[in-house]
Parts: C-alpha cells; sequence; structure tokens
C-alpha cells in the first residue's frame, strides 16, 4: 500500500500542509527545525496514533492551536483505496477511517503499517536487552495473531508467580510454575523461530552494504538451553524467595548479533553499527511482505548521518527494489545519496514548516 495524498494541520510547526507522496522513494530535506521530523511525526500518529518524540500528542498540538488533525488517502495494492484520518484535542483521539468512527487503533496500524527508524533505533544493539526483547516481539506480534495470547498469559503467570515469592506463599508455587513452563516456552520456541526466520533476509541485506564475516542473529532464551524451564523453576526457588523475583525465563532473554562468534557491537565501527541496524530492520520488513503481510511505508528519520556517501546510495539503491514507501530526511538535498539508480521518487524542501515539492 502507499499514502497517496496526505493533509496534515497544526503538528507541531506544520499550520497546514499538504502532499501527495511519490508510492515509493520521498525524499524530505530542510534546515534543522523547518520541519522534517514532524512531517513523519504526522505520518506516525495517523499509522499508529502516537508520536515517536512525546508520550502524549498534546505536546505535538501546534502551540497556537487546540487540536491536530492528519489524513491520509491510502491506495492498496488490490487497488482499493481507503481515507484515514485522526484528530487530537488534547484529551481525546479520534479515529475515522472511510468517513465511520472506530474505536481501535490496530486498525489503523492495519491499514498504513509502518516501519520507524530514527536515532533512537540505533540503541537496539547497544542498550539493554528490553529493546531487543520488543524487536523480537513486534515481528511475531505482527506475524501470529494468537502470539499476543500466549505472551499475556506468560506474563499473567510471571507476575502471579512474583507476587506469591515475595509473601512466601510456597504451597502456590507449583501450579504457576507449570503456567510459566507452558507459556514460557511457548514465547521462547516462537522467539527462536522468528529469529531463524529473519536470519536469511538480514543476510540479504547486510551483504549490500558490509563485509562482515560469519553474522549470527543467536537467542539468549532465559534460561539454559539444556533444561525444561520448570526443572530451572525449582532449581532457582531457593534463590528466587531471596530476591523476591523469577530468575530464570523469557523475561531474561535477549539476542546477540555476532560477527565471527563476537558480539559485533564490540567490534564495529559506528557506521557498520547504524547499517547493521538498518538490515535489521529492514529485515523485519521484507520478512512480513514475503510472508503476505500488507506493504507500508518506511519511516527514515536524520538515519543517514555518519554514513558515507557510497553507504547511502547503496541504502536508497535497495529501498527502491523493495515493495515499500519510503519517506526520508536529511538536511541537504545532496546528503542522500547517489539518486541516479532509484527509479521512481520525489524531493520536498520543508521551510519554516511549509513544504514544498521540489
Ligand atoms: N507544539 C509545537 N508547536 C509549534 N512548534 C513546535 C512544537 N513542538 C516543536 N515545535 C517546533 O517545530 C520546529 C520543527 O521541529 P522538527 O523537529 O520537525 O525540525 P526538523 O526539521 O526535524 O529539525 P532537525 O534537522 O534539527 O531534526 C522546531 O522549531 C520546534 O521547536
Ligand atoms: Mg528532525
Amino acid at each position: 500500500m502507499s499514502l497517496q495524498k496526505l493533509d496534515i494541520y497544526h503538528v507541531r510547526n506544520l499550520q497546514q500542509a499538504s502532499l501527495y507522496p511519490s508510492a515509493k522513494i520521498n525524499l524530505i530535506y530542510g534546515s534543522n527545525a523547518s520541519g522534517k521530523s514532524s512531517l513523519l511525526e504526522a505520518i506516525h500518529l495517523l499509522g499508529r496514533a502516537n508520536s515517536f518524540r512525546s508520550t502524549t500528542v498534546k505536546n505535538v498540538i501546534h502551540f497556537a492551536h487546540k487540536d491536530l488533525i492528519v489524513s491520509g488517502k491510502v491506495h492498496f495494492t488490490n487497488g482499493h483505496v481507503s481515507t484515514l484520518g485522526i484528530q487530537h484535542d488534547g484529551k481525546q483521539l479520534q479515529i475515522r477511517i472511510d468517513e465511520e468512527t472506530r474505536r481501535s487503533r490496530s486498525e489503523l496500524a492495519y491499514a498504513l503499517p509502518l516501519q520507524l527508524i530514527h536515532p533512537k533505533s540505533y540503541q537496539l544493539l547497544d542498550a539493554g536487552p528490553q529493546l531487543r526483547r520488543e524487536f523480537m516481539d513486534w515481528g511475531i506480534f505482527n506475524q501470529h495473531t494468537d502470539f499476543l495470547n500466549h505472551w499475556r498469559q506468560f506474563k499473567k503467570a510471571l507476575s502471579q508467580r512474583n507476587a506469591l515469592l515475595k509473601i512466601r506463599r510456597l504451597k502456590e508455587l507449583n501450579v504457576w510454575n507449570h503456567e510459566l513452563q507452558q507459556y514460557g516456552t511457548i514465547v521462547a520456541n516462537y522467539r527462536k523461530q522468528y529469529l531463524s526466520e529473519l536470519m536469511p533476509f538480514f543476510l540479504t541485506i547486510v551483504q549490500q552494504f558490509l563485509d562482515l564475516e560469519n553474522l549470527e542473529l543467536k537467542l539468549i532464551q532465559g534460561w539454559d538451553e539444556e533444561s525444561l524451564l520448570l526443572d530451572k523453576l525449582v532449581e532457582d526457588q531457593e534463590k528466587d524467595l531471596r530476591y523476591g523475583f523469577t530468575h530464570s525465563g523469557p523475561h531474561r532473554a535477549d539476542f546477540q548479533l555476532l560477527t565471527q562468534s563476537r558480539k559485533a557491537k564490540d567490534f564495529v565501527s559506528r557506521g557498520q553499527l547504524k547499517l547493521l541496524l538498518l538490515s535489521l530492520k529492514l529485515a523485519q520488513v521484507e520478512h512480513l511482505i514475503k510472508n503476505g503481510f500488507q506493504s507500508g511505508c518506511v519511516l527514515i528519520d536524520d538515519a543517514v548521518a555518519e554514513l558515507d556517501f557510497s553507504s547511502r546510495s547503496k541504502l536508497l539503491e535497495f529501498l527502491a527494489t523493495m515493495d515499500v514507501q519510503v519517506f526520508m530526511t536529511a538536511t541537504e538535498q545532496n546528503e542522500f545519496g547517489d539518486l541516479a539508480n532509484i527509479g521512481e521518487y520525489k524531493m520536498f524542501h520543508v521551510k519554516h514548516g511549509d513544504i514544498l515539492e521540489v
């Protein structure tokens, strides 16, 4: 699918803007504080009903106004055209799809699937394991509708067990150990399967940019691979009681990106780390599309800074081969890389909150 038309009212410094994006690649440039990230934020609001920069949408509304509106026409691959709209008055969110008010944000996400890559995304490989668990789980949620249910059951079992540990109710622990064993193993198996499915997509993409040998995505499932989770829970019981929480399980999971059996993040350069991250995120999108899911928009904000001209050009060329609509920002027109081989694209200049097609 692609966004054919976008109308923005009162999103940060964008008072009013309309654009007709290319179905393929859209390059957005402008000075600092011109409104480039705000444009991507508007698209993000339309697809997810939240901002990637502020925890509340209230902050996104233009200072001089009481509400913001973003609407868009989405063209699906089967020819169907849908109108999406969101309005936020600082307190309440209204979602409209094809002129009808909808309650659920997930309907928006289905109509406009988004992948966002921005400077914070680079923490994925550097920061603690929580982000990496979310990365895996996002990919699985999108592919398997039943995963959410299993994941919730696992979370429930975990919090029940932790509560019992704190008040030392040993008799009831056994029930929750079994629940944790059942759902924890399902969650771990999903993650294992996901990483192995993602791997070939990741390798194909990363090979376009980098020459790193023996790359591997290795799941750390959260407990000793050789044992059953149940046995581990029983074995850990003394320790768990002492500290008041469960030491082993999928909530301790992580994955490592290895090159020649060493953690890539400890050896590669910053530019290489960025390209690894970009490849992982794009692999996630490719994996979904190749599994028959609706293609969507890839939003890339400030993400090519620090990449050399050749890497930027390769990135653009690769994006052009993907079945996605791309919105990408930079401060200068010549920062995107070589545009000679990318086929259809549009360039937009953002200036003091105005968006002009170049
Ligand atoms: N609620 C708001 N109302 C009006 N203006 C706002 C609001 N929030 C932020 N701004 C301003 O909007 C302007 C555009 O910000 P934005 O982050 O979109 O710029 P940018 O083009 O991405 O810049 P950079 O190149 O530095 O990333 C900034 O001057 C910012 O201070
Ligand atoms: Mg910005």
